[in-house]
Formats: C-alpha cells, structure tokens, sequence
C-alpha cells in the first residue's frame, strides 16, 4: 500500500533558528517560512535529494503541535508522511484493519496542496504518520 517517504515533519519552537541550523550548519537548500493557517503551522520546506524535511512551528492560539512542543521544548520528530496512490481506498483498507483514523476520517488538503490523513500513533509503532495522496 504504501510508496515513497514523503517527509518528515519536525516541530520546532524557533523556526528561523531551526532553519538556519539546515541551510547553514548541513548546507541544505530551504524555502521561505509559508503559514499554513488551516493546519496552525508555519512550515519551512528543506529539500533533500530523496525527500523533504518540513520544519513546523505553531501558528495561533490552539495550533495542534502546542502540546508537543510542551512535552519537548526543544523540538522533536513528529511525524511522518508516506504517498498512497489513493488515499480514500487506503483509509477504508486500515479502519477494516483496525487502525484508527485521526479527525473526521475525511482527507484534508495538506501542506502540498494533495489530500492528507492522519494515523494514530498507537496503531503505527508510536509514531504519527500522514498518508498523502501521490
Ligand atoms: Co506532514
């Protein structure tokens, strides 16, 4: 079911700080700071040969990393986001299976403009995954 690594999302308390540290510190090429108000983030995209990195801060009053970043002020892994061919098809194949669906169970558009869902981490090794429409 599952296809290329998409990215890995990094929640980050300090975005240009964090930034600075990929584009200087590991010579990465980096994008500018994009808010992505529907999801509370602001998003700075790191380019790698294979994939992307997306470095998340918190944007607004009730962002969903808040309580991450709360548990680990200095940032952390949070997430990461596989491609699907069809995301509704893959939704419908895990909740048969048992795993849980995070939200309303319906894809929203993502950071990428492509429609995203969100895993709970309990039924995927501790670790939230996005599934992203390839
Ligand atoms: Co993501």
């Amino acid at each position: 079911m599952i296809g290329r690594l998409n990215h890995v999302a990094i929640a980050v308390p300090d975005l240009a700080k964090a930034a600075a540290v990929y584009r200087d510190s590991l010579g990465a090429e980096i994008s500018a700071a994009v808010p992505q108000p529907e999801h509370g983030v602001t998003t700075v995209f790191v380019t790698l040969p294979n994939t992307k990195i997306e470095l998340i801060a918190p944007l607004g009053d009730d962002s969903p990393i808040a309580r991450f970043l709360q548990r680990n002020p200095d940032g952390g892994m949070h997430h990461v986001c596989y491609e699907v061919p069809d995301i509704r098809a893959a939704r419908d194949a895990l909740t048969a299976a048992g795993a849980r669906i995070l939200g309303d169970g319906e894809p929203k558009i993502g950071a990428h403009g492509k429609p995203v869902l969100f895993l709970h981490p309990k039924d995927f090794a501790g670790t939230l995954v996005e599934l992203e429409q390839a």
